[in-house]
């Protein structure tokens, strides 16, 4: 597969988000069938997997180190994340984001992966007011070869500023697709100025922009798409004309909608990584296949301008109807798995 760089990591343009396996989309593969996905993946040259302590607190950890134990260490980057607030399992007295914290967070999360250092470490859903503190913990970590790189997670523009400025961010982890192009406006531009790489997370909107979803599709137990408003019924038909946009784009090009979506998000920017979910062997295969469906820089045009003239409903957030996801909690206009 194509490679691209995220700082002075060469990444795959495509990487594995692992969330899924263990977390927010309901049941997921045996644990066997996901390890065996993940070495799917990187038997098709995928070397880039991301992951974080929130997911199913810890667990999502535990799977990716599992999966990845198996492979050689020095030829897949490792994205994992860290929440600045405890979490339940946390037992120590310290401040998450102390320098003391941060330390006591990353030995769990390197136990677990099974591994001494992690490619990219991640602030995951910052905090404000300290980010040149966290900067300055990051590069520290950078220097003792306990992390190789770092970077922050749906940050503003100024928090990127003030956190670059101390120690440069390789990355910053955010969600980008057809549906949710809130970034272009700042933060895009910002990274493309300090050649800061931009990793896309939800790229397929949760799966939306696959295609293969409809207003009779049924989400089941604590998967996020019973709430989150881009897949209600009302909004899903709404937002058919997307789907008739990349569906007409992909009958021309001969690939899939969810190859158009992806293919879309790649020439944003050179730098930017799409991570989608994949939780079947068609889709591990159908998503990184994504890399060899080149559009020409009229296509693109072409699609954003009819993008911009498109309205899109709904999106990742879902603060109604919560009684309907089991043992949930919200955090930042996100549902988490308890
Ligand atoms: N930093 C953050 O705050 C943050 C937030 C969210 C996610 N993330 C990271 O980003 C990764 C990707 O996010 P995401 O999982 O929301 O990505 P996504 O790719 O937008 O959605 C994943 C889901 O969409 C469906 N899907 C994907 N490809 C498909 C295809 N070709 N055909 C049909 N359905 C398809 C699958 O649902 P089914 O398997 O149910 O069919 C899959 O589980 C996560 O795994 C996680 O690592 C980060």
């Amino acid at each position: 597969m194509k490679k691209r760089k995220l700082g002075n990591l060469e990444v795959s343009a495509i990487g594995m988000g692992c969330m899924g396996f263990t977390h927010a989309y309901g049941e997921g593969p045996e644990e066997q069938e996901g390890v065996r996905l993940v070495h799917k993946a990187f038997e098709l040259g995928c070397n880039f997997f991301d992951t974080a302590e929130m997911y199913s607190y810890f667990e999502n950890e535990e799977f990716v180190g599992k999966a990845l134990r198996e492979l050689p260490r020095d030829k897949v980057v490792i994205s994992d994340k860290f929440w600045p607030e405890k979490l339940p399992g946390h037992t120590f007295a310290e401040d998450k984001l102390s320098e003391a914290g941060i330390r006591k967070t990353l030995e769990g999360q390197l136990q677990r992966l099974g591994t001494d250092y992690i490619d990219i470490y991640t602030e995951h859903q910052m905090r404000e007011g300290n980010e040149e503190e966290v900067a300055f913990i990051m590069g520290k970590l950078i220097k003792e070869g306990k992390i190789r790189a770092w970077g922050q997670s749906s940050p503003t523009a100024e928090q990127i500023r003030k956190a670059h400025a101390v120690t440069p961010i390789a990355a910053i982890q955010s969600e980008y697709s057809m549906m949710a192009r809130q970034w272009e406006k700042d933060v895009l531009p910002l990274c493309r100025e300090l050649g800061i790489g931009y990793v896309a997370f939800s790229p397929m909107a949760n799966g939306f922009l696959s295609g293969k979803y409809n207003a009779q599709t049924e989400f089941k137990g604590d998967d996020l798409r019973t709430v989150i408003t881009r897949f209600s019924k009302e909004n899903m038909n709404r937002n058919q004309p997307l789907i008739d946009l990349i569906t007409r784009y992909a009958a021309e090009k001969h690939c899939t909608p969810a190859q158009i979506s992806l293919a879309w998000d790649l020439m944003a920017y050179e730098s930017l990584v799409p991570i989608p979910g994949m939780r079947r062997e068609e889709r591990v295969i159908e998503n990184l296949g994504a890399a060899d469906v080149e559009l020409t820089a009229d296509e693109y045009a072409a699609i954003t301008a009819e993008l911009d003239r498109l309205t899109v409903y709904g999106d990742r957030t879902g603060l109604t109807n919560l009684a309907s996801v089991p043992e949930s909690t919200i955090d930042q206009g996100e549902v988490y798995k308890k």
